[in-house]
């Protein structure tokens, strides 16, 4: 028998508990939690262990304020940090004004996933989500293909949905990808989205299209002004594809944060590309041909990004 995946998510709070919720529910492997607040990870873990009977998952999941439990873990999504929160004005940070409280605790979780599970996968979650992959890439010295940012999953997902609900038609049906940084100029592509292999644009008058591009770049910032924080069930439901599409060694294309090596002329960034997931975490990147206007989007996005990674201190990108 093929022996179980181990599954460590490191933050308990929405995104963490989401996550071990669903990964459960499909029997991804055993879950570790971890948080660093006493025993809240504990009591979040054994609180879903105990829906196993009703739910008729047979995983172990456990939680933990330390590192020791998660060792030899297969995959590792690393939710933990300060999410965006609405502020008594009614504004909300953007990702990007997270960035260095966020490093220090991205950091610092990822030199013990390091030392604890060298051979894992790491999924990235935290904002902001771009520049949090450099942190996990600089501290866990690990190769490229095993640090990986969630983001398309969850922008592609939110996508999909918009123009699901637009066209009246099954969400299953919609195909398409979100590329670029995960921030407000992010790059949906209609020209690569399709519903039932229909080309969208035979479907939806320009301005429509257009409204949901915008929507879906705003996207995560609509949840925040409704909830006073960030969304959740989304976010780790994209990320447990991800999570899915590495133990089951499924080769899922899922535009994920990968570091680039010259794909789409890009170096030495993280930078949400269509990409090969399987057991060794990133097999490939895809390379396909983008048209003037969405290598400029691209650029414009990728800017972003840089502009945001190069505050961490690390080599300028
Ligand atoms: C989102 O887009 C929290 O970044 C996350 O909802």
């Amino acid at each position: 028998m093929a022996k179980r995946s181990k599954i460590t998510v490191v933050g308990a709070g929405n995104v963490g508990a989401s996550c071990a919720t669903w990964i459960a529910v499909k029997e991804l492997g055993d879950v570790v939690l971890v948080d660093v607040m006493g025993d809240f990870a504990a009591g979040k873990a054994l609180d879903l262990f105990e829906a196993g009977p009703v739910l008729k998952f047979d995983i172990n999941i456990i939680g933990s304020s330390n590192y020791e439990p998660t060792a030899d873990s297969d995959v590792v999504v690393i939710t933990a940090g300060i999410p965006r929160k609405k502020k008594p004005d009614g504004t909300f940070p953007s990702r990007d004004e997270l960035v260095k409280v966020n490093q220090d605790v991205v950091g610092e979780v990822t030199r013990q996933v390091a030392k604890y599970s060298p051979n894992s996968v790491i999924i990235v979650v935290s904002n902001p989500l771009d520049a949090m992959c450099h942190v996990a890439y600089e501290e866990s010295k690990f190769p490229k293909n095993r640090v990986i940012g969630q983001a398309g999953a969850l922008d592609t997902a939110r996508y999909k949905t918009f123009i699901a609900q637009e066209l009246g038609v099954s969400v299953r049906d919609v195909h398409g990808m979100v590329l670029g940084g995960h921030g407000d100029t992010m790059v949906p592509l209609p020209r690569h989205t399709s519903v039932g292999g229909i080309p969208v644009r035979e479907l939806m008058a320009e301005d429509k299209l257009q409204a949901i591009i915008e929507r879906t770049r705003k996207g995560g910032g609509e949840i925040v002004s409704l909830l006073g924080y960030s969304g959740f069930y989304a976010p780790a439901a994209g990320t447990v594809e991800m999570v899915e599409a590495i133990v089951r060694d499924q080769k899922r294309v899922i535009p994920s944060a990968v570091l680039t090596e010259g794909e789409y002329g890009y170096n030495g960034l993280f930078i949400g590309l269509p990409a090969v997931l399987g057991k060794n975490g990133i097999e490939k990147v895809i390379e396909m041909e983008l048209n003037a206007e969405e290598k400029q989007m691209l650029e414009i996005s990728a800017n972003a990004v840089r502009d945001v990674v190069n505050v961490l201190g690390y080599q300028q990108v």
